[in-house]
């Protein structure tokens, strides 16, 4: 459920008619809803309250946009992040350091430096070697790190090869049949506290029976370690529940989600650690659009060329995906078009023969289900610049995100003396 509705024939975002921020903004312009984001975080908390011990961190990749992370912040949820720039924005954005997350292959010194100061919760190593590196830089500096050791279980995700994470070729975690042999070598090191294990086998997943199967492998190598004689107080399921992107797409719910994992971790005695992203603010936000031209010089399907494009919302260049594409003002008739970008290569298209509201020079649509991986995978690309981003609150937006003009980017570059 979101709050992007008609009302007296305009779309509006809770109680405000997207062609008001059109005005005001301009597009191409991300709009995100304020009580969708409030409803996506308390139904995943409240699916999981049959859980016994809980946390949940927001996987902050799929909008880092700082009014959304306090957003999350006032719901309770602390962060999943995977650079220093997302740990910096967890933490400006005030969540507490004990409830940051730091995930990803490829931490540098400097961001393990930062988030050993800073102090946060919990380190997901994806290696044996960057385990030793955590340990030295902490020892060395009088601290402990509190770490998951991140395990790859070979399992297939069902979901885009592009976003799958768990089966044995992809770069993410250790096997998980020398989970017991890293983790017990990586606990004798001073400067680290092994303290439980983690899995994320990829995004989008449209079925649970692929999770259940990665957990159930989990259980068993928890109950390995600690025949094994260690420790594990933690477990961090990571996220990866897909949402609808099509009309008629139906996904696991929450509830349906919790109901499992209570089966599978009733054994467990852990607390257990959830990254969710798109689940929670994928429908809480749209890329509202202008249509700049309508073309049909040929006898074909027309081209409806937006404002938007591939760099603005990369998602059906990258991976093919489908947003569904709504008019501000339908006004009952359709069009079968393709609806394509300014962008100078033909992989800038949204959509191809796409049955859509009919739709004509300067009217305004909107791109939904962009509120996650939207703005945040934005480029520059053909000297375009970056989108505004506006939040809504019932009849109250603000804008949270400048829109960068083309002029800024270029100010950042120089033309060395060399080339006088
Ligand atoms: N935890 C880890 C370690 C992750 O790598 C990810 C996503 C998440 C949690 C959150 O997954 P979610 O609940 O949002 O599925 N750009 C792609 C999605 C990439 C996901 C990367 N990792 C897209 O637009 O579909």
């Amino acid at each position: 459920m979101d709050h992007f509705a008609y009302r007296n024939g305009v779309l509006h975002a809770e109680d405000l008619p997207l062609t008001a921020i059109a005005e005001a903004v301009g597009t191409p312009v991300y709009v995100y809803s304020r009580a969708t984001l409030e409803r996506h975080a308390q139904v995943f908390r409240d699916a999981l309250s049959i859980l016994p011990r809980v946390h949940i961190a927001f996987a902050i990749k799929a909008n880092p946009n700082l009014a959304v992370l306090r957003v999350m912040q006032r719901e309770g949820l602390g962060a999943d992040v995977v650079s220093g720039g997302e740990m910096a924005r967890a933490l400006a954005a005030g969540i507490p350091a004990e409830d940051i997350v730091f995930s990803g292959v490829g931490k540098q010194h400097h961001e393990m430096i930062a988030g050993l100061e800073a102090g946060i919760g919990q380190f997901n190593l994806e290696s044996e070697e960057e385990g030793i590196e955590l340990a030295e830089l902490a020892a060395g500096r009088g601290l402990t790190a509190r770490c998951a050791l991140r395990v790859n279980p070979d399992v297939d995700a069902r979901t885009h090869a592009k976003i799958s994470t768990g089966k044995a070729e992809n770069k993410f975690g250790v096997p998980i049949d020398r989970g017991v042999e890293i983790y017990s070598r990586l606990a004798a090191l001073p400067g680290l506290n092994m303290r439980g294990v983690a899995v994320h086998i990829g995004s989008q997943l449209s079925e649970l029976e692929p999770f259940e199967e990665a957990f159930g492998k989990v259980g068993a190598l928890i109950a390995e370690l600690r025949a094994a004689g260690q420790s594990v107080t933690h477990a961090d399921l990571g996220g990866g529940l897909g949402v609808p992107y099509r009309p008629g797409e139906v996904f696991p719910s929450p509830e349906e989600y919790a109901a499992m994992v209570a089966r599978v971790t009733a054994d467990w005695d852990v607390t257990l650690m959830f990254e969710p992203g798109r689940v929670i603010c994928g429908n809480a936000g749209v890329l509202l659009t202008r249509v700049v031209r309508v073309k049909r010089s040929s006898n074909q399907v027309p081209f409806v060329v937006v404002d938007a494009a591939m760099n603005d919302l990369a998602r059906p260049a990258m991976y093919g995906a489908w947003h569904d594409f709504d008019a501000v003002k339908p006004t009952g008739e359709k069009m079968t078009a393709h609806i394509v970008g300014p962008i100078c290569e033909t992989g800038d298209t949204f959509a191809m023969n796409r049955e859509i509201d009919a739709i004509g020079v300067g009217d305004l649509a909107v791109f939904r289900t962009a509120g996650a991986y939207g703005a945040t995978m934005a480029s520059s690309y053909n000297s375009r610049g970056f989108v505004a981003e506006v939040m809504v609150d019932g009849d109250k937006w603000a804008v949270v995100a400048d829109r960068i003009l083309p002029e800024a980017i270029t100010a950042a570059e120089r033309v060395p003396d060399f080339l006088d």
